[in-house]
């Protein structure tokens, strides 16, 4: 009897020992680093027939590319799960992935606490314009010519999708003492809102906020979210905060009202076409820029990829994964 196999689509760092242990059931099959070409060649000669699960990494991408329309059809009729590492998951088309009767889960919920601490850390660090002063320092010029920065307590803070990372973000908000405000596609349950952030419009938190932090997640919707007409509407001197996907943001924008001085400072752990950077921001000691390192925590990478094995698990055990996408819900 030939043994399913599970395709691991990227690294594993934290959960070797546990990705190990699916080999009770499964055969394990770890993806050369190969370009898309070669990936799809592969799929068309067999080399991944009886493929049932794949373990698809965010970092996978840069190789293989996107799992859209061409490449899931491409996949062998064998493969029933994609379980992504990582809430976001706009490298994969969901819609596309239900045609082929494949289900696609995702990893909500263990991201929340990293990622709200590294909108944090970018929001102080904005008030601040903490790299500037750094900078200086490092240079050897210790405060140089900084202006001072702006204390939280008292600011309003809009907060741009309220998911599990909104919502953790809101709860370090309100322990600075901020006025919380938020807009998402529905008020959220009390639940989800324990710092009883208010429910406002596109608009009113744009035009309102001190302090404006994106945690929605990327699709054809929120891409180019933010963009001049936004920037226009917005308080001059405002902070902006982007823990979510770099094209929910047009950078140009963002660069253009950092030169008009429009927008106060930036912190940005994702980019528009990540991992290049756009060069104005590099250039820019007025904003902060993180490798996209949201979860990039010992406890948080574990965590991520112990939910990945558990989802896999899950669909070979009772056909259903555990955390399956909100598009494959409806
Ligand atoms: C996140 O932090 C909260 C407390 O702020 C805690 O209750 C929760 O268990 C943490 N979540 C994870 C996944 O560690
Ligand atoms: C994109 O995500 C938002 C926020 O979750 C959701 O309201 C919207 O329906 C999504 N749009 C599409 C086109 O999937
Ligand atoms: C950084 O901020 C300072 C002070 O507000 C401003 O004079 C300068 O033009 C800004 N730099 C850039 C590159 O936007």
């Amino acid at each position: 009897m030939t043994r399913p196999i599970i395709l691991l689509c990227g690294d594993i760092t934290h959960a070797q020992k546990e990705w190990e242990e699916l080999s009770s059931f499964a055969e394990l099959r770890e993806v050369p680093i190969e370009t898309r070409e070669e990936f799809l060649d592969d799929c068309k000669t067999g080399k991944y027939d009886g493929v049932v699960a794949i373990f698809h990494t965010y970092m996978s991408a840069r190789y293989v590319g996107l799992y859209n329309k061409e490449l899931i059809q491409a996949l062998p009729e064998s493969v029933k799960f994609i379980c992504h590492n990582g809430a976001g998951y706009d490298q994969i088309d969901p819609v596309a992935c239900m045609e082929r009767g494949i289900q696609v889960s995702n990893t909500p919920e263990v991201v929340n606490n990293a990622t709200a601490n590294v909108a944090m850390m970018l929001m102080l660090a904005g008030l601040r314009r903490s790299t500037m002063a750094e900078k200086n320092l490092r240079n050897e010029k210790f405060r140089g010519d900084i202006v001072p920065g702006y204390d939280p307590e008292g600011l309003t803070v809009g907060i741009i999708g309220m998911g599990g990372i909104g919502s953790a973000f809101s709860v370090r908000a309100k322990a600075f003492e901020m006025n919380i405000i938020y807009h998402n596609n529905n008020p959220v349950s009390d639940e989800r809102n324990p710092a009883d952030a208010k429910y406002v419009s596109m608009d009113e938190l744009l035009e309102t906020s001190d302090v404006i932090s994106i945690s929605c997640p990327l699709n054809a919707s929120t891409r180019g979210l933010i963009g001049k007409s936004q920037f226009d509407k917005m308080k001059d001197n405002v902070v902006i905060i982007n823990t979510a996907r770099g094209p929910i943001i047009d950078e140009q924008a963002l660069v253009d009202a950092l030169a008009s001085g429009k927008v106060f400072s930036a912190g940005l752990d994702v980019f528009e076409k990540e991992p290049t950077v756009h060069p104005e921001l590099l250039k820019n000691d007025n904003v902060t820029l993180f490798p996209h390192i949201g979860t990039f925590t010992e406890q948080t990478l574990y965590k991520l990829e112990l939910k990945v094995l558990a989802n896999i698990k899950s669909g070979f055990e009772t056909g259903s994964l555990i955390t399956q996408v909100a598009e494959q819900r409806k």
